[in-house]
């Protein structure tokens, strides 16, 4: 996982016209009236303990294990991975510099507990997409070598080891993230277990039983397509949000990977509300949207900004309102511009998705799922206390030390501090403080300082 830089920009307010006058609380009512905790039952009927109609999105650079979990822990039914290059699968996680996003480690799910889990999966090409994708399926049962010829058997010699000399080690080599036989071995599980066995009065409600290695363990609940990552593209191959303005090549991905992976398998797709905002780039969407369904993607997430914006300036709600209208039938969530708690409730009533995808506004803010499950069952949203947020601090610390090693880990939790600071009464010192922390021992110190143990 990337330490290094973030696109987590202020906010800014959705474009929903008519929006202002929801009243979350009352839509959260709404909602629990309808259905039970809330959620189109089409939602549980293909994910069973996806109960709830919210869930954390994948943020590359944060939405590791450790931070899946302590989600899981307040509430968040349903999270996604960082999106993985289907490339960085194929050659076992090594091969590609930092650019290249998402690393394999944290692509693989924390423990019995990090369930319900979407593996997102992102790249250029139909045959290694559908590979990588068909890697994930299976829990790499194949020789890698075996996957790698599904990917690049159809290259023409040249540009087989173009490709092998550039991204991929000698087939045979040491896989490095080999799914072993063995599915405790080179997991997260061991590790958060033995978090969990030092520290037994951590959550015991929600901890997860010890019990013999399953292999739904390491399984995934859906794989999700990247059709929307802003990153640029590299050597002109579309790949993410870019495949927006190639809508052939979206689409052909779509279907390799549909085609490869056994049709129990669920496969889901995330993508951008449009390349810009020009008609030619809604029809394309259109298109893209219609051929999932078609295909047979359970639902499509789509992020109301176009590539264009990045991450910057206000998601449309107005118009994925239209898309969800447009689609009364197919399984619509939605993500843009979701930072408290009352976005929500407000995004689903206005726009009547069937789920929101909660990014930017959970970092640093687990509580903002268990404050949504409160505002479902009709209680107030409750603001996290000071203790509560040192305790989640810690907790975060212990299950990042567990998966990245305690230097890593340190330099993730600066990351994550400065997020957490929102909270304090002093949000601000805090969150300076936490800027400049340089080691593990100056991030305790200001966990010291700032946040008292009672007593
Ligand atoms: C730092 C960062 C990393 C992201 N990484 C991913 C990713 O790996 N996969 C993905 O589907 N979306 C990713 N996103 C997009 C978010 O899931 C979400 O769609 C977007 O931030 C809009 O929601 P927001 O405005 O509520 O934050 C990322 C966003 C940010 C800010």
């Amino acid at each position: 996982m990337s330490v290094e830089g973030n696109n987590a920009t202020a906010p800014s307010p959705a474009v929903a016209p008519g929006g202002e006058a929801i009243e979350p609380v009352a839509a959260a009512r709404d909602l629990a009236r309808r259905w039970p905790g809330g959620i189109d039952p089409r939602v549980p009927a293909i994910v069973p303990a996806f109960d709830a109609p919210f869930f954390q999105a994948g943020l590359a650079g944060y939405s590791d294990a450790a931070m899946r979990i302590v989600a899981r822990r307040h509430g968040c039914p349903f999270c996604v991975t960082e999106a993985l290059l289907d490339r960085t699968l194929l050659a076992g996680g090594r091969g590609f510099n930092k650019a290249d996003l998402g690393a394999l480690h944290d692509n693989i799910p924390g423990g019995a507990e990090d369930h319900p889990l979407a593996c997102q999966i992102m790249g250029s090409d139909p045959a290694e997409m559908a590979a990588a994708c068909l890697k994930v399926a299976e829990q790499g049962l194949r020789h890698d070598k075996v996957y790698r010829q599904l990917a690049y058997d159809h290259l023409s010699p040249d540009e087989r080891s173009e490709v092998f000399d550039t991204h991929l080690r000698a087939p045979g080599g040491v896989q490095v993230g080999r799914i072993a036989a063995d599915p405790r071995e080179e997991t997260c599980e061991t590790l958060i277990d033995e978090v969990n066995a030092v520290d037994p009065a951590l959550h015991p409600d929600t901890r997860s039983p010890r019990h013999p290695a399953s292999p739904r363990a390491l399984s995934f609940e859906t794989i999700d397509i990247n059709l929307a990552c802003p990153v640029k593209k590299i050597k002109s191959k579309a790949r993410g949000g870019h495949w927006l303005a190639e809508p052939d090549g979206a689409i052909a991905i779509l279907r390799a990977v549909r085609e490869a992976v056994p049709a129990g398998v669920v496969c889901t797709v995330k993508l951008r509300r449009g390349f810009d905002d020009t008609a030619e780039m809604a029809a394309n969407f259109d298109r893209i949207l219609d051929a999932a369904f078609a295909l047979g993607y359970s639902w499509a997430t789509v992020h109301a900004r176009t590539v264009e914006q990045k991450y910057i300036g206000p998601s449309r709600w107005d118009i994925l309102r239209q898309i969800v209208r447009r689609n009364p039938d197919k399984l619509i969530f939605g993500s843009g511009d979701v930072w408290e708690v009352g976005e929500i409730f407000r995004m689903l009533s206005y726009t009547g998705v069937a789920a929101v995808a909660v990014a930017r506004g959970c970092i640093g803010n687990p509580w903002i799922f268990r404050q949504a499950r409160q505002m479902l069952r009709g209680e107030p949203p409750a603001a996290p206390t000071l203790a509560e947020q040192r305790a989640v601090l810690e907790e975060h610390f212990r299950l990042s030390v567990a998966l990245n090693g305690e230097h890593h880990a340190g330099r993730l939790m600066r990351k994550f501090g400065i997020r957490f600071a929102a909270h304090h009464p002093a949000a601000e010192d805090v969150r300076r403080r936490f800027i400049s922390v340089g080691s593990l021992a100056q991030w305790r110190e200001v966990l010291e300082r700032h946040y008292p143990t009672p007593g």
